[in-house]
């Protein structure tokens, strides 16, 4: 047989379903409620500071593990926001966006063979991530919200049974991508224990920070007792300022893995953008009220689109935080989550995500699809225009 062919761990995943979801929707001129990335302006002050720190020739490669302006900004706000001391020097390396911190981590503390725990649905990063790394995912899954649970919730025991002596992480996404959840400080505690009873890092992506709505609270694992010495938390400028394309993001990591995370994202990556690390020290000045005018405003979009995806008949488990809405789709009658988001996409008009794409198990996605609402009102207008179109089954319904 030959040789020339992609590798076992290249061939055992597929190409992004969200970023092909943008792809089909670009191609049909559809109104792109897929990949979660704004289509309105990142902060004037923000981009201001990337232009300035282009035009004084910040454009080399920067210090392989970060910028000190910007990694004493994440140190800082972190220590400000909650009360635990980190240490630029020792604990922040800077990546190209959160993505790559994530599979720098992965790779730096994954033998082949090691488990890593992810709650069911998950961003489907996650997957290749624990693919390329070596290690063997162990999927517990939440629930969606029914009439006694008014969110996504995980049974405490199916969690304890996911853990063992193999096991060497778990990550956890909160505020969660697709869900919406937020993970509550019982939740987290739970999680806490089953780590420190078998001696495993939590990997903490926190890149919805401050997407949160309805007076929730985000809760880092690392704040956690115990956690501190055992937690890599993950963020990045994407989202919190509406720079998806800048691509910088950071771990916080204990100071004993930190040589290890940074090793391998220098091979990987060299460094993140110099100027966009400069702008990124910038914004992570902005004054608070920045961070509660983000969330109203997602907290209304979020609203919005509620509304119209309950008017057009999807059944709608209403989020907590991040900017996306699971939906349930049984009352239109399609066979799978596939044909029904091409359908949409084709002769309706609208883009979402299959619910397939957040389950290693793809039958348990089939009937739920993901849309964002990281959108301008007039965005979400034309799709209510388009969404006219649907014909349902039954009437839909929110949880
Ligand atoms: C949960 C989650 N983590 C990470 C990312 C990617 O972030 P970045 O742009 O920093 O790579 C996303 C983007 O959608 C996400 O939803």
């Amino acid at each position: 047989m030959s040789k020339l062919t992609g590798s076992r761990k290249a061939l055992q995943f597929t190409e992004s379903v969200i970023r092909e979801m943008t792809r089909l929707s670009d191609a049909h001129g559809a109104v792109n409620l897929s990949q979660g990335f704004p289509d309105f302006s990142a902060p004037i002050p923000v981009k201001e500071a990337a232009c300035s720190a282009i035009n004084a020739d910040d454009n080399q490669y920067a210090v392989t593990w970060g910028q000190r302006p910007l990694r004493e900004a994440v140190a800082r706000e972190f220590t400000r926001r909650y009360g635990v001391d980190v240490v630029a020097d020792e604990q922040v390396t800077v990546c190209c966006g959160s993505t790559e911190a994530m599979m720098a981590t992965m790779m730096a503390i994954i033998d082949p063979g090691d488990e890593v725990v992810v709650f069911e649905p998950y961003y489907e990063n996650y997957g290749p991530d624990a693919i390329l790394s070596g290690a063997t995912p162990r999927y517990v899954t939440l629930h969606p919200p029914t009439v006694a649970n008014a969110t996504w919730t995980f049974d405490p025991d199916e969690l304890a049974a996911a853990f063992n002596e193999k096991t060497k992480a778990i990550i956890i996404n909160t505020p969660n991508n697709p869900t919406g959840k937020v993970f509550t400080r019982g939740e987290l505690e739970a999680i806490a224990a089953l780590c420190r009873k078998w001696d495993t890092f939590a990997i903490a992506d926190e890149i919805y920070e401050h997407i949160i709505y309805d007076g929730q609270q985000h809760i880092p694992i690392a704040t956690i007792p115990g956690m501190g010495d055992r937690t890599i938390t993950i963020n990045g400028l994407s989202k919190t300022y509406s720079v998806t394309g800048w691509r910088v993001g950071w771990t916080i990591s204990p100071p004993s893995v930190t040589g290890a995370i940074r090793k391998v994202h220098d091979f990987l990556t060299v460094g993140a953008p110099a100027p966009f690390q400069a702008a990124g020290a910038v914004a992570m000045g902005l004054p608070d009220d920045y961070y509660t005018k983000m969330a109203a405003g997602y907290q209304r979009r979020r609203d919005m689109l509620l509304a119209i995806l309950e008017k057009h008949h999807f059944t709608c488990y209403k989020p907590q935080g991040a900017y996306y809405i699971m939906t349930d789709i049984s009352t239109f009658g399609f066979r799978d989550d596939v044909e029904f988001v091409k359908y949409l996409i084709k002769d309706v008009g609208v883009a979402g995500v299959p619910g397939s794409s957040f389950y290693k198990d793809q039958s348990k996605g089939r009937t739920q699809l993901r849309f964002c609402y990281c959108k301008k009102d007039e965005t979400l207008q034309a799709a209510d225009a388009r969404l006219a179109k649907l014909v349902p089954a039954t009437a839909g319904r929110v949880m």
